[in-house]
């Protein structure tokens, strides 16, 4: 009988990769980044990884043409821009419900789940710009699902940030809706609650670090010890996303909306940018996340279940803002490219599995372009870097980062090479007044990795940029990054958190 066993075994393993950790899962897709992977190679990596639930910051067509015809399920947001118009008029809504729900459900339709409508329209840091318009806007796209046929299959919720609530004390137990809001998400639940929709929070146990570096660091990443445990009374809890979740449900309780459905919409580690995102951090933290998933319990308050899931974030995007810090470039569980960063195990087990990472992947020539000390003039040297740096992306330069500390000559080649591979490695980008080189070894050293660019279906045009100025004084700026999604805003919360720290 071993044998069959064994086969079984290798079947389930082989059929169901992600198991049923993965099935409560999601990712967030997000794409702005100057070279987004294929949507069907993104497609393809998901599914490959048994992951179920997408969710996507905008109705992009190509996107939503690769998730056609498969069975994820997708949660597609409405930039929080739209808010206004869309709770003005209902005309607006119909249009958007008829291009971006209608459209894709022909015959090879999209498994759209959620609308998720503005993106943390209440940050503290958005001076109430939302408030009068986000619930207003819910109720014109729900209206124009219903009208569409869609009222019963699609939920339409708002993703919201932790710092909609909060606890008075410490404790979990005592969580309530931020005052200046309370009204509105007394509204607000009222329609979830209604509509049989969730309640949709994102929350970041990095900033508690980052912000905090005497944080416990148990109790970020899920440790077992009882010395870094919060107690409520008498209630154990070993991670501050649970008491943030508690906090939530407890809010819910005062509200008088106890039963609303929570989703955690975000939540993830950044593998860059700062000396506490580091991909053993973003490993730690998911071993964390996903052995406490596996074991299928819920928090404290709600212990029947967990709530859904979605990592923040599936890729790399390598034009978000970093006004939040230089670490927001490096969210993803995989490369821009679509190579996992570090061992995962979806099955909740901690074993020492690696994702699956995108399939057939195309790539730019194997080159590079550095620095050239062998150049015969080398003053300004500082200038170009810094020029280069201005017009490309040199997050892993930053104390802490994977390149950083290695001197001038590295962040020259850092620097060159990033400008020279966004602008999709053309040759006379390669020459930062005559102080950099085209090289076919891999410059990498130690954790500083050197990326060649993919192509992209507008790889084929020339790029848009133009080579360094031969005169510093004349900077060229290329076109700046768009911004991204709003954990930007974030640490506002946490600052407001801070003498809570353990909710
Ligand atoms: C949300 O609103 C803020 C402020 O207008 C904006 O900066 C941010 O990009 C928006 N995010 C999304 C996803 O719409
Ligand atoms: C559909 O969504 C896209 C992406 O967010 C947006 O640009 C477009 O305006 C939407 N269409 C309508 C008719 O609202
Ligand atoms: C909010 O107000 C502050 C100060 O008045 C201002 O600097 C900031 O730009 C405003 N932000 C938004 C999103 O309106
Ligand atoms: C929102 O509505 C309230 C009450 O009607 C009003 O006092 C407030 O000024 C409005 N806020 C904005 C930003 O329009
Ligand atoms: C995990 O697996 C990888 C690749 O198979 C291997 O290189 C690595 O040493 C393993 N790590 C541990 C801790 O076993
Ligand atoms: C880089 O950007 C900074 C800040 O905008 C600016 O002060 C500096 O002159 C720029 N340097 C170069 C060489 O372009
Ligand atoms: C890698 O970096 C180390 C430390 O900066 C340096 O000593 C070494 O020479 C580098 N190796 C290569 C191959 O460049
Ligand atoms: C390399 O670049 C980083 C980021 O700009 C900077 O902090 C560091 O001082 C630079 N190193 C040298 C030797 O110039
Ligand atoms: C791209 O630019 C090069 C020179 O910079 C030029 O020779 C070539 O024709 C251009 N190709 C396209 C498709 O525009
Ligand atoms: C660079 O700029 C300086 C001062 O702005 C000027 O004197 C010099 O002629 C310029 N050099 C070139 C090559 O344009």
């Amino acid at each position: 009988m071993v044998p069959a066993k064994v086969f079984l075994w290798a079947y389930v393993l082989l059929f169901v990769p992600g198991s049923i950790v993965a099935q409560d899962l999601g990712v967030n897709w997000g794409v702005i980044a100057s070279h987004p992977l294929d949507p069907k190679i993104v497609v393809q990596m998901i599914k490959d990884n048994g992951i179920k639930k997408v969710k996507i910051f905008h109705a992009e067509p190509q996107v939503l043409d690769a998730l056609a015809g498969t069975d994820l399920e997708v949660m597609v947001g409405i930039p929080n821009e739209s808010l206004k118009s869309l709770s003005e008029k209902y005309s607006v809504a119909q249009a958007w419900v008829k291009a971006n729900i209608t459209a894709h459900m022909g015959k090879k339709r999209v498994n759209f789940k959620y609308v998720a409508v503005g993106n943390e329209p209440f940050l503290r840091a958005y001076n109430s710009s939302y408030n009068n318009v986000t619930l207003p806007a819910m109720k014109n796209i729900l209206k124009a699902l219903k009208e569409a046929g869609h009222g019963k299959d699609i939920k339409v919720s708002t993703p919201l940030n932790g710092d909609v609530y909060y606890t008075t004390s410490y404790r979990p137990s005592d969580g309530i809706f931020r005052p200046d809001i309370a009204d509105i998400m007394g509204q607000i639940c009222q329609f979830l609650d209604q509509n049989d929709s969730p309640f949709i929070v994102n929350i970041y146990p990095f900033y508690n670090i980052y912000l905090y570096p005497g944080f416990p660091e148990n109790y970020a990443f899920f440790g077992s010890d009882d010395s870094s445990a919060v107690d409520d009374h008498g209630t154990k809890y070993h991670s501050v996303l649970d008491g943030n979740i508690d906090t939530l449900v407890s809010a819910l309780k005062v509200a008088k909306f106890p039963d609303i459905p929570i989703i955690v919409g975000e939540v993830g580690w950044p593998t860059d940018g700062n000396i506490y995102a580091t991909t053993k951090n973003a490993k730690r933290f998911y071993d964390g996340l996903l052995k406490k998933m596996a074991k299928k319990e819920g928090t404290p308050l709600r212990p029947k279940t967990y709530p859904d899931v979605y990592m923040f974030a599936l890729l790399d995007e390598n034009q978000k803002s970093i006004d939040p810090g230089m670490f927001e470039r490096h969210w993803g569980v995989f490369t821009f490219d679509g190579q996992p960063k570090y061992p995962m195990d979806l099955s909740g087990k901690g074993q020492n599995k690696s994702l699956v990472g995108g399939k057939n992947v195309q790539y730019l020539e194997k080159q590079w372009c550095v620095y050239n000390k062998d150049a015969p003039n080398q003053k300004d040297l500082n200038v170009k870097v810094q020029w280069a740096c201005n017009n490309t992306d040199c997050t892993t330069l930053v104390p802490g980062a994977s390149c950083s500390g290695m001197g001038i000559e590295m962040n020259a080649s850092v620097a060159f090479n990033m400008y020279y591979q966004i602008a999709n490695q053309v040759k006379e980008i390669c020459d930062f007044g005559g102080l950099a080189k085209i090289v076919k070894q891999d410059p990498s050293n130690g954790t500083c990795k050197f990326p060649i660019m993919i192509k992209t279906s507008q790889t084929t045009s020339n790029s848009t940029l133009a080579p360094a100025p031969s005169n510093s004084s004349n900077p060229h700026s290329s076109s700046s990054p768009s911004t991204s999604h709003s954990s930007l805003l974030i640490f506002q919360f946490f600052v407001g958190i801070f003498t809570l720290w353990f909710a």
